[in-house]
């Protein structure tokens, strides 16, 4: 269980974020949707403990999230892979930092790379790889620590429609064997109903919650063709438009 408190964080006397509160099961998802400047890097940022709040707390499983929670994975705007690691190597990074042993590191990060889709790349270097690949392994190294809350800061946003609608079946494919927890932000209203179980509207700066809609839908492969989910996007887009 993730819970956020009262979260406010100001970056030279601007408030950034104004009192987040929000929590999230450990078998749900969160689509975070806001505009652009709004605070939802930030966000992620004090959900990882990679940065403090001013005041407010974030706990995951009763545990205050700070630097040590390395239970925690995060996937950045710009994927984030070490240009001069290959694919293996970045894969396994985090495994490393764990402490697990060089056989069992490969051993994972490969196991991890068949089932994001993109075996026998290992030796590559990130910059060989498409945009869609990268993102690929970038989700695999993410996942192959085994974290129990993983945070995606607009992960498929730089890819074509169908490198997008893809690697979003193979995230919510991963999530379905896993349940991690994720919290996903994103620009796009389709994207936040295809992957978040509920999905947070936010305010702009400072950033709220504005409003938080369930999504019953959710996991079904072939969401987009139902009534619901015309539904709540209409809804959505309502309340998007009312706000920005
Ligand atoms: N380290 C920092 N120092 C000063 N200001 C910052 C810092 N990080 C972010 N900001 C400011 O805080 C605000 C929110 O930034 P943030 O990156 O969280 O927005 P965002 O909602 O993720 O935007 P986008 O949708 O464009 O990615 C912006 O005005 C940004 O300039
Ligand atoms: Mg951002």
């Amino acid at each position: 269980m993730l819970t956020a408190e009262n979260l406010s964080k100001s970056y030279g006397g601007e408030a950034v974020l104004d009192n987040v509160s929000f929590s999230l099961g450990a078998d749900e998802t969160l689509a975070i949707v806001g505009p652009s400047g709004c605070g939802k890097t930030t966000l992620l940022y004090l959900l990882s403990g990679l940065a403090q709040a001013d005041s407010g707390a974030a706990f995951l499983g009763g545990r205050r999230i700070d630097r040590t929670s390395f239970d925690i994975s995060i996937i950045l705007q710009d994927y984030g892979l070490l240009p001069w690691r290959t694919v293996i190597e970045n894969v396994a990074l985090g495994l490393k930092i764990q402490g697990v042993g060089a056989k069992e590191r490969t051993e994972r990060a490969r196991e991890q790379l068949v089932e994001l889709g993109i075996a026998g790349r290992d030796a590559e270097f990130p910059a060989n790889l498409s945009g869609g690949e990268q993102q690929r392994v970038a989700i695999a190294r993410a996942f192959v620590s085994r974290p129990r809350l993983m945070l995606l800061d607009e992960p498929f946003s730089s890819l074509d429609a169908l490198t997008r609608e893809r690697l979003q079946r193979t995230l919510l494919d991963v999530w379905k064997k896993r349940k991690v927890p994720f919290v996903l932000v994103t620009h796009s209203l389709d994207e936040a109903v295809v992957l978040g179980k509920r999905i947070m509207v936010m305010s702009s700066r400072p950033a709220r919650p504005v409003a938080v809609f369930d999504n019953p839908g959710f996991g079904d492969e072939s969401i987009r063709d139902t009534e619901g989910c015309f539904k709540l996007l209409k809804e959505l887009r309502h309340t998007v438009e009312d706000l920005w």
